[in-house]
């Protein structure tokens, strides 16, 4: 038997029926906040990658299914969904018109990491992208929005912001960050050694206990933001008191990719074990320019589908649709008609095989079928069929025009 590679899952039935609850319900919410679908490519040329998501990232120098094709180009299966929609936003010279564009997605992404729980090779993002709007209020928005997915969908969440400030206060503030790092550099671990280097600010979120205990008397970028990234900061914090959203800020969220700037933001679940962020976003105001478009302000999440599974409940199924079947082999024809006319309004299930009453019943509950529709001997006499609604148990026979 071949099984599905490592760190990749079927979503079979319920798992299946499971997903689409929950994208449907994302896409529902997010029409309702102005969003639109965008499908783009799931191979993409590597460079993009490098360019946005940064490539001292974790993603891009570790993470990705990356290949030469058959024409020689250096390509990747797309890591996350927001390179890729930017890139679009681009090509499709959207960057040059006025009006605000919002985009939503789902789809699988792909990173080459460890598998455990939680975490996988080929895992699922339902995401949102918002340009043109640089006001805080879309930030605000954007985490009421992902709020209200969440409540709909019945799932808890803690909610951890910060902000990663902008060009104006993000140098000087590394500036003195690297000098604190360098004074502690022979106590951190082999990974922040390679940060200094790299991409200091990735220092702030090492896993590693030891890192973070020598980290707690750094010089905070939340205390050293420019006037316009701390007024920001202070109204989204105010706005979410308003709304009745708790969060807690966390200093040392710097989020996995390296296109943010000023607010960033994660939503976690103490439910799901280690791997606990449900959902993550900021804003990019920087990165359609990055590559190549006019300045646009940007800002989005995406919603890791499949840790989330672990947390929604399916609805309650109601009883749906017809299931018609035949107790004689003469009557098996005459279900199509039927069929054909009734799947003009509702789900059908028709049996192929003739079938003894008993026998059809239980396989009417069996798909949750509101109706059974039965065609016996006497009924392909009489040109009738015999109906049963399954709810209210009601009875009848009715003429039916098809045969
Ligand atoms: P991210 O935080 O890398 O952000 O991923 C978003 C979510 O995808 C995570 O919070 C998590 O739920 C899920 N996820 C990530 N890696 C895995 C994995 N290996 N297995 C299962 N689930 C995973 C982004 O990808 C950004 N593009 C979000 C964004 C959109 N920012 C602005 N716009």
């Amino acid at each position: 038997m071949i099984h599905p590679l490592r760190g990749m899952k079927d979503l079979t039935f319920e798992d299946g029926k499971l997903f689409v609850h929950i994208v449907t319900t994302a896409i529902k919410i997010a029409k309702r906040y102005g969003y639109s679908y965008i499908e783009t490519p799931i191979l993409e040329a590597t460079a993009l990658f490098k360019r946005s998501v940064g490539d001292s990232s974790d993603i891009v120098s570790k993470e990705m299914y990356r290949f030469e094709d058959k024409g020689g180009n250096d390509v990747c299966m797309r890591p996350e969904g927001t390179a890729g929609v930017v890139r679009a936003f681009v090509h499709a010279k959207l960057d040059r018109q006025p009006i605000k564009q919002k985009f939503y997605y789902y789809g699988p992404m792909f990173r080459y990491e460890r598998p455990q729980k939680g975490r996988l090779r080929e895992f699922h993002q339902f995401g949102c992208e918002s340009f043109g709007e640089a006001s805080v209020y879309e930030d605000f928005t954007i985490i009421t929005m992902i709020s209200q997915i969440f409540h709909e969908l019945g799932i808890g969440f803690n909610l951890q912001i910060n902000s990663l400030g902008c060009p104006t206060c993000m140098p000087p503030y590394k500036e003195t960050l690297v000098n604190f790092l360098i004074e502690i550099k022979n106590d951190l671990c082999e990974d922040c050694n390679r940060r200094i280097e790299t991409n200091p600010i990735r220092v702030l979120d090492c896993k590693n206990q030891i890192c973070q205990s020598l980290l707690v008397n750094s010089t905070k970028l939340i205390n050293n933001l420019c006037e316009g990234c701390d007024t920001d900061f202070k109204k989204l914090t105010k706005l979410l008191d308003n709304a009745g959203i708790t969060y807690k800020v966390d200093t040392n969220l710097v989020r996995g990719l390296d296109y943010y700037n000023k607010t960033a933001f994660e939503f976690v679940s103490n439910k799901i074990g280690s791997q606990s962020a449900i959902a993550g976003g900021g804003r990019y105001d920087k990165l359609v320019e990055f590559l190549d478009g006019k300045p646009t302000p940007a800002v989005g999440f995406a919603i890791g589908i499949e840790r989330i599974m672990e947390l929604v409940q399916m609805p309650e199924a109601s009883r749906e649709g017809i299931y018609l079947g035949a107790m004689t082999e003469d009557a098996v024809e005459k279900l199509f008609p039927i069929a054909t006319a009734k799947r003009k309004e509702t789900k059908v299930t028709v049996e192929y095989n003739a079938k003894g009453f008993k026998s059809h019943m239980k396989g009417a509950d069996k798909v949750n079928a509101r109706y059974v529709v039965l065609i016996g001997e006497d009924e392909l006499k009489s040109g009738r069929v015999w109906v049963k609604d399954l709810e209210s148990k009601e009875e009848k026979t009715v003429k039916v025009e098809v045969f």
